[in-house]
């Protein structure tokens, strides 16, 4: 489903990823690891289409990506988790749903579609007039990943869903991941929290200083202590 092939991305002058390949396909859950700076988050920005400077290859259903803008990208079926959310301030909870609607012109479906997000996020359901910033950290990464599941995405690219939030509903999150798979989504994950992505995921790609430097399936890795102590402690 992708395919990077020796991508490279800059910062200005700095080179940031180095000649990074690794594939994803249908259905798979693929993690990406490794200590902070290691350059996971570039990889997704730039598989999104978020970098300023990119060169090589990006290949999603065939189609060559990197020439293209985010927002086709987005058309194709790729959807995008940041680290920082982008909650609408001011907006409610269903507001900020709608918002994913619209970026993916299903205004049609609106009312079912909200439905289905609420039977998947109960807690969601419960607070859907509620202004969305005044959520918990954890309500509005949900609420982020609703929305961007609402559009109904052939592979979704999240970035580090965990961080800050507290282990219950963490655990529901993961839980999520795994029945997002079970319905055909395929999911890009980057991951602090490396036992707890690599229990749920296919495959993993271990990066550092802008390169992957191992590749493995998650329970041989789970198992390489090795590789966990040199890369992936912070
Ligand atoms: N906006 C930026 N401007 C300049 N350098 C950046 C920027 N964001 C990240 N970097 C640098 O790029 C490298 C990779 O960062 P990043 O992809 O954020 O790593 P990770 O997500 O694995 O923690 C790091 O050296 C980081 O300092
Ligand atoms: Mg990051």
């Amino acid at each position: 489903m992708l395919q990077i092939s020796k991508l490279n991305a800059w910062y200005g002058a700095s080179h940031a990823l180095q000649d990074i390949s690794l594939e994803v396909s249908k259905g798979e859950i693929v993690c990406l690891i490794g200590r902070n700076g290691a350059g996971k988050t570039t990889t997704l920005k730039s598989i999104m289409g978020l970098m300023g400077r990119a060169r090589g290859s990006v290949t999603f259903k065939g189609e060559e990506l990197l020439r293209q803008p985010a927002h086709v990208r987005f058309a194709l079926g790729l959807a995008y988790v940041p680290e920082e959310r982008r909650i609408v301030q001011g907006l409610t909870v269903r507001e900020n749903l709608r918002l994913g609607l619209v970026a993916s012109k299903q205004k049609k479906r609106e009312a079912e579609l909200i439905d289905e997000i609420a039977a998947i996020f109960p807690r969601l359901a419960e607070r859907m007039d509620q202004e969305a910033v005044t959520m918990s950290g954890g309500e509005q990464q949900m609420l982020a990943i609703a929305r961007a599941m609402i559009a109904k995405p052939d592979l979704i690219m999240l970035d580090e869903p965990s961080e800050g939030i507290m282990p219950v509903l963490v655990d529901e999150m993961f839980e999520l991941f795994s029945s997002m798979k079970a319905q055909g989504t395929t999911v890009l994950l980057v991951e602090q929290n490396v036992e707890l992505a690599l229990g749920i995921a296919d495959r993993a790609y271990v990066l550092d200083q802008g390169a992957v430097v191992h590749q493995a399936s998650a329970q041989a890795l789970l198992a390489d202590d090795e590789i966990k102590e040199r890369y992936c402690s912070v």
